[in-house]
């Protein structure tokens, strides 16, 4: 039979096993990148990324090939007429969709290929923090 010390340890073990795995965040560290939507996403308050130095060349290298106002049916590959991001406007009113499918850790656009981790965790926080335009 064990002693009652033994069970002590064994429990002392059990908890600090289980709460070893509970997310730990400190204030240096990037915010919350397992949001399961747009409105959980943190903007870190030294964010510093725009329209101009980062949504609007984003949108232009990765999104705008199949989405813009400027593409005829047919010419989109398949991607929905109304699913425009050609200007700050537009990609404001898709945030929350834009960040389902390419924000963070969601890589489903563009379709094939597309921007780095880095740069999905880039466009995450720019819109998390409202998608300002400078
Ligand atoms: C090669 C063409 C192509 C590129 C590039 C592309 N998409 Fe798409 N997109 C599609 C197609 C096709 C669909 C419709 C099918 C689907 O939802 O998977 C779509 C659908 C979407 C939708 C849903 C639209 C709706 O009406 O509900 C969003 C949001 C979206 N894309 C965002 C993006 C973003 C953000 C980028 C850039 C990071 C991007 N897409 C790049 C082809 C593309």
């Amino acid at each position: 039979m064990r002693s009652s010390a033994e069970l002590v340890l064994a429990l002392a073990v059990f908890v600090g096993a289980s709460t070893g795995c509970a997310q730990e965040t400190s204030s240096d560290e990037p915010v919350v990148e397992d949001a399961t939507s747009l409105e959980e996403r943190a903007c870190p308050d030294d964010s510093y990324l725009s329209w101009e130095n980062f949504g609007g060349p984003f949108m232009l290298t990765w999104c705008n090939g199949c989405h813009s106002e400027s593409l005829p049916d047919g010419e989109r590959q398949g991607a929905p007429l109304l699913s425009n991001f050609d200007t700050l406007d537009d990609v404001r009113a898709w945030a929350a969709d834009i960040w389902e499918e390419s924000g963070d850790h969601n890589a489903s656009m563009p379709p094939v290929g597309g921007p780095s981790e880095e740069e999905r965790e880039m466009l995450a926080e720019w819109l998390a923090c409202g998608a300002p335009a400078d």
